[in-house]
Order: structure tokens, then C-alpha cells, then sequence
């Protein structure tokens, strides 16, 4: 929703779509799967979870007000930063509100506006860490702060090994994202991109619980 340090907004589109009309995203950030298909699709509703405050705080602002007031939002230089919103500027330190996050926050308030109508109430975010998720049968969209670039999020403490047998077992549609050489799954090569800060390029990993039948399947 808002834009978040990691978050999928470019990538959103490029996996394999919902198999199920709830997605639980279990490491929320700015939840950008799950938006997208919400935006596409009106039967979708979406369940996620993140350690951060900032994060939790950012979602309920966004989901307590309506296109309308969001479109009203400003910040002035030298306000303090709040959560996520205020920063619109990828999850840096900021901790006043500078030029540079006014005129992000300008920018980015119809795109916040229009997905806000889109989703009416059908959102739920909870605060909390992404074990505490209910085991229910939904597309699972599983994006955790990248072994690589961890050090990133602020609320961040996971055990790899832990989240890999954690991810094969949820039921029905799971998608795990990674980066890099990350092998605590067997993932495949999914794009090589551009990050969002557009500074660097990231080799993007995917693991799929129902991988796409390949040619040779199709064939054999
Ligand atoms: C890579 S970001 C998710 C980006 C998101 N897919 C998007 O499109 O913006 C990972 C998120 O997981 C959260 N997080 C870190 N450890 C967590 C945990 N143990 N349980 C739940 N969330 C956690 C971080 O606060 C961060 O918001």
C-alpha cells in the first residue's frame, strides 16, 4: 500500500496468481501481492501479519480513512515521521520530515487513495510474528526480509530452517520469495531486476508449492 524498503510493488504481477480467494501474507510489509490482486479481483480478501509497529501503525492509518481524507493528508518539513506513510520513502532512518518526503508523499497519495476504495473492509492486519498465523487453506504469499538484507527491517528475528518447514506445510497455494544464493528452500531463478531504490539488481528467487508443469512434463 504504502511504498516499504523490499516491497513487491514491481514484482506483484509476475508470480503465480491466487488459487484461493483468501491470501495471507505473513510478513506484511506494504503487502503489495496481495493488493494487486485485490485491486484485480473483488472476491479476494487478505489476512497478514508483521512484527513491526511502524508497519501495523501505517495500515490502520490507511484503513481508518477514506479516499477522501487521504487525498487531504499532508506533511510539512520538519514534521515528525510516524510511520511508513509520513516516511513514503522506503524505510530509511528518517526521523523529520524532509523535501524529498514531501514530495514523495504528494506523489504517492492517489496511488494510497485509489487502492484504499479498492479494498473496502477487506483487510485484516495483525500485529504480531507470522507463526501466530491462523493454518487455514489460502494462497500464502511468504515474503520475509531476504537472508541477504535482513538487517533492513527493524522487528526482524527468524530462524530459516524453521520458516522453510513452516512454508511446506501451510495448506493449499504457498509462494516463498527470496534473493541472492539464499538455498534454505530450493528455489529457482525467478527475475533479475532492478531494486525499488533502482540502485543495484537483485537476482529474485521463488519457490512454489505447485510449480507450473515445465515443457518436459507437458511433453512427457
Ligand atoms: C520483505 S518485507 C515484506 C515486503 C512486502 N512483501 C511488500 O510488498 O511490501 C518483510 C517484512 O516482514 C516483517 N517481519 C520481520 N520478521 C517478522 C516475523 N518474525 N513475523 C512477521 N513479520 C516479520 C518486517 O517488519 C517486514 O515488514
Amino acid at each position: 500500500m504504502f511504498n516499504y524498503f523490499g516491497s513487491k510493488y514491481l514484482l506483484a504481477k509476475t508470480y503465480q496468481p491466487p488459487a484461493f480467494d483468501v491470501i495471507v501474507e505473513p510478513f506484511a510489509g506494504s503487502a503489495q501481492y496481495a493488493m494487486y490482486w485485490m485491486r484485480e479481483r473483488s472476491d479476494i480478501t487478505c489476512i497478514m501479519y508483521d512484527t513491526d509497529p511502524k508497519v501495523i501503525a501505517s495500515w490502520n492509518r490507511i484503513l481508518a480513512a477514506t479516499p477522501d481524507e487521504i487525498m487531504n493528508w499532508s506533511v510539512k518539513i520538519g514534521d515528525p515521521v510516524n510511520d511508513y506513510i509520513d516516511l513514503a520513502n522506503y524505510g530509511g532512518g528518517n526521523r523529520v520530515v524532509n523535501a524529498r518526503i514531501v514530495s514523495d508523499f504528494r506523489q504517492a497519495k492517489p496511488g494510497w487513495a485509489r487502492t484504499r476504495a479498492a479494498v473496502g473492509d477487506r483487510v485484516t492486519i495483525i500485529e504480531g510474528d507470522y507463526t501466530q498465523a491462523l493454518d487455514i487453506e489460502a494462497t500464502w504469499f511468504i515474503d520475509p526480509p531476504y537472508t541477504d538484507a535482513g538487517h533492513n527491517y527493524a522487528h526482524s528475528m527468524v530462524d530459516y530452517q524453521q520458516l522453510a518447514e513452516w512454508a511446506r506445510n501451510r495448506k493449499g497455494q504457498t509462494i516463498v520469495t527470496e534473493a541472492g544464493s539464499a538455498d534454505w528452500l530450493p528455489f529457482s531463478h525467478h527475475k533479475t531486476q532492478r531494486t525499488n531504490l533502482g540502485t543495484t539488481r537483485s537476482r529474485e528467487l521463488v519457490w512454489y508449492s505447485h510449480p507450473e508443469p515445465s515443457l518436459l512434463d507437458l511433453i512427457g
